[in-house]
């Protein structure tokens, strides 16, 4: 019986996905081969967008000619988004000779190498322009995607074609399927003779090669594109029918070969004092090269070890970018704002005497909060030194006291919020001063509801922080649930928003769509955009990842108030969970007005349940394992993320959940404590034999 309604359901799906599909491809020959459409832009962006949510749901039931395989059919509004089928993924940072020995360190402790064994590393120059990963098939360019969120980029492959190093087609033999990643980046002198052919015709200028190739790729006509000195350099791959190679080294010569443009200077290297002395040879270059590095890229050689190592949140175990030093200038500090966050905290804001640092103008610069003040002794009107990296948030690093005039005085940090004037108090262990008027607060309120709708939260389109801004003024949004009620309001409003300045039934219409898109919303996102105190995208998944469900999340964060109950242990077994986030957790669910405010939220919107990525299933599957006394084979770390790669929960303790003890030599309490309980207890090799 429940297999027949299963069987129903699937055909439900298939019909409804059929008829998308059959609307969508109408709209595309109408569109772009009749060039006479039959419905509005918005209207067909929001077929398309359903015909891809079901496809992001079914994979199974994705059709060959589906539009989301045609390259260069784009929504009229913007790029189409493209779900990586490889994780794109960002690299840590290392900045001092002691973090790249800590890097190699960390590899031979996890790979349970002795220090002396040689591993190779292979250095690259980090190229300061965009990612980008351009699939091939059968040896012929299909697909290019930006990286966004490392997970869903964005349909560039029009643009791509136009890079001039990017090749079309690759020479055979290549394997069926291949993803060359790499950086689109704009060389120096390119960029310089862009900046002043725009000027000249009154158009954009820059303010550095990186933005200019940024601004490039992300034109809707890839005609601007094609008049763009943009290019591409290959560094790795993504995904691969066939394997190219077995080293990063070997990568590189077959993608040369292909065609690809590869970045210089290279070295394979094999201990820190090479490495050290190889980036200060590159650092002392950098200014005489073509185009902007911002540091230098080491990689492990071997791919096998690559794939031992694995990763961590979103950065690979096995490369790390080692950044140069930040570009730095000094200027004067005209004001000293505070800001009031999300939380409530107050940031001091130095407001400077706007200075180019890098090639890019500064005006501000975040003082962090009030012991840096104190500890620097930064006070309005002083000569400091402010410096950049990256995208990095300016920062001062040091004011002259000496230059200071005899008026001069110590800067006094407010302890009453200077927005809605409540007690801003410190507690005990906590950098940060924090207003107390919480959702009194307009400051607070406002911060919220410009996270709410950040990027990497709902983002809805055409919702950004200026409207949803306005839409506060006015009095139509309270909390970031009203943004669903929105249309509701507006059926009944005397001054609908179609009337208003800027306005349009055309543009009220597709924002509604927009907003009506995202009432069922991925479980990480809607974590996410909740604001919760240190919740940040990496936990908001990894707690949709352990709970799974929106309902159990939720209670569950109410049980775990009790710090004797297994929700509250279950929480902090979470790997990166700790006991200090698991309390902001805990206070958010104790706030009535929290529950208040989901209980709202929820009426209008349905946080879709998690999936896991598809792994196999393994032996040890959804099994939890505590390993304890001393590995042999591999190493702690390595064990363990091991076995969460096929689907286990590690755990640090023995408890009447654990399925599996694996004890090596010398193992104490938990042995004992396994024993007791009845657990199975394996040996290192009873446990790779389980696994293999
Ligand atoms: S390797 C697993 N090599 O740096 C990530 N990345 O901060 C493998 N980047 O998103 C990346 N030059 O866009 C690699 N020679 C290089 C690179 C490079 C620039 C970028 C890349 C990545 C970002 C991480």
């Amino acid at each position: 019986m429940k297999q027949e309604n299963l069987f129903e359901d699937s055909e439900k799906i298939k019909k409804e996905y059929n008829k998308l599909y059959r609307e969508v491809r109408k709209h595309n020959r109408a569109y772009y081969l009749k060039d006479d459409p039959l419905i509005s832009d918005a209207e067909y962006d929001s077929l398309l967008q359903q015909l891809l949510e079901l496809e992001k749901k079914h994979p199974e039931i994705v059709r060959q000619g589906s539009p989301s395989r045609i390259p260069g059919v784009t929504p009229k509004s913007g790029f189409l988004k493209i779900r990586h089928k490889v994780p794109m993924l960002s690299l840590g940072n290392a900045f001092s000779e002691d973090d790249v020995s800590e890097f190699i360190k960390r590899i031979q402790r996890f790979l349970n190498m002795d220090a002396s064994s040689a591993l190779e590393i292979v250095a690259e120059p980090k190229i300061d322009g965009l990612s980008c990963a351009i699939r091939y098939e059968n040896g012929a360019l299909v697909q290019a995607a930006t990286r966004g969120d490392g997970e869903v980029g964005e349909d560039i492959t029009a643009n791509v074609r136009t890079i001039i190093d990017v090749p079309h087609s690759l020479p055979q033999p290549c394997p069926d399927v291949l993803e060359v990643r790499g950086e689109i980046y704009m060389r120096k002198d390119d960029f310089a003779a862009l900046n002043s052919a725009q000027e000249e015709k009154g158009q954009k200028i820059f303010a550095n090669p990186r933005n200019a190739a940024a601004g490039s790729v992300r034109q809707l006509d890839s005609k601007i594109t094609a008049t763009r000195p943009l290019r591409f350099y290959a560094y790795a791959l993504g995904e691969s029918s066939a394997p190219l190679s077995d080293t990063q080294d070997g990568i590189r010569l077959k993608l040369k070969d292909m065609g690809f443009s590869l970045p210089e200077p290279y070295a394979v290297l094999t201990n820190s004092i090479d490495i050290m002395a190889h980036y200060e040879d590159v650092s002392a270059g950098r200014a005489q090269m073509d185009y902007d590095i911002d540091g230098i890229v080491y990689k492990v050689n071997r791919l096998d070890l690559q794939e031992r190592l694995g990763f961590v949140a979103r950065a690979p175990r096995w490369a790390i970018a080692h950044k140069f030093p930040a570009e730095q200038a000094v200027t004067t500090i005209e004001a000293i704002d505070i800001q009031v966050g999300r939380t409530g905290s107050l940031t001091p804001v130095a407001r400077l005497t706007p200075i180019t640092v890098g090639g890019v103008v500064v005006a501000n610069a975040t003082l962090h909060n009030e012991d840096e003040i104190k500890r620097k002794d930064i006070r309005v009107g002083d000569h400091v030194v402010v410096q950049r990296a990256g995208d990095v948030i300016p920062q001062i690093v040091k004011s002259f006291a000496e230059k200071r005039s005899t008026d001069s005085a110590e800067y006094i940090f407010p302890t009453t919020c200077p927005v809605c004037g409540a007690h801003a108090v410190r507690e005990d262990g906590e950098a940060a001063r924090r207003c107390t008027g919480g959702l009194t607060c307009k400051a607070q309120v406002i911060e919220r509801l410009k996270h709410f709708v950040s990027k990497n939260a709902y983002d809805i389109d055409g919702l950004g922080e200026k409207i949803v801004l306005q839409f506060f003024e006015d009095g139509l949004i309270k909390d970031p649930a009203d943004i669903f009620t929105l249309e509701d309001q507006d059926k009944g409003s005397l001054t609908p928003l179609r009337n208003r300045e800027g306005w349009g039934s055309v543009s009220a219409n597709k924002l509604f769509d927009a907003i009506n898109g995202k009432r069922s919303i991925e479980l990480p996102r809607f974590i996410y955009a909740l604001g919760i105190r240190q919740v940040g995208q990496a936990t908001a998944k990894m707690l949709a990842a352990n709970y799974g469900s929106y309902d159990a999340w939720r209670s569950a964060m109410i049980s775990a108030a009790d710090i004797e109950s297994d929700a509250y242990q279950e929480l902090i077994n979470i790997d990166g969970i700790g006991a200090l986030m698991a309390q902001d957790l805990i206070e958010f669910f104790k706030e009535s007005h929290n529950l208040t405010f989901l209980d709202k939220l929820t009426q209008y919107v349905t946080p879709q349940n998690y999936e896991k990525p598809q792994r196999q299933d393994s032996p040890v599957t959804g099994k939890v394992v505590v390993f304890t006394g001393t590995l042999e084979k591999f190493s702690r770390n390595e064990a363990k993320a091991k076995a969460e790669s096929l689907g286990a929960k590690v755990t640090g303790s023995v408890s009447k959940k654990t399925d599996y003890l694996v004890a090596g030599a010398d193992a104490g309490s938990k042995l004992k404590k396994a024993q007791e309980a009845g657990v199975k207890v394996l040996s290192e090799d009873e446990w790779l034999a389980l696994i293999s």
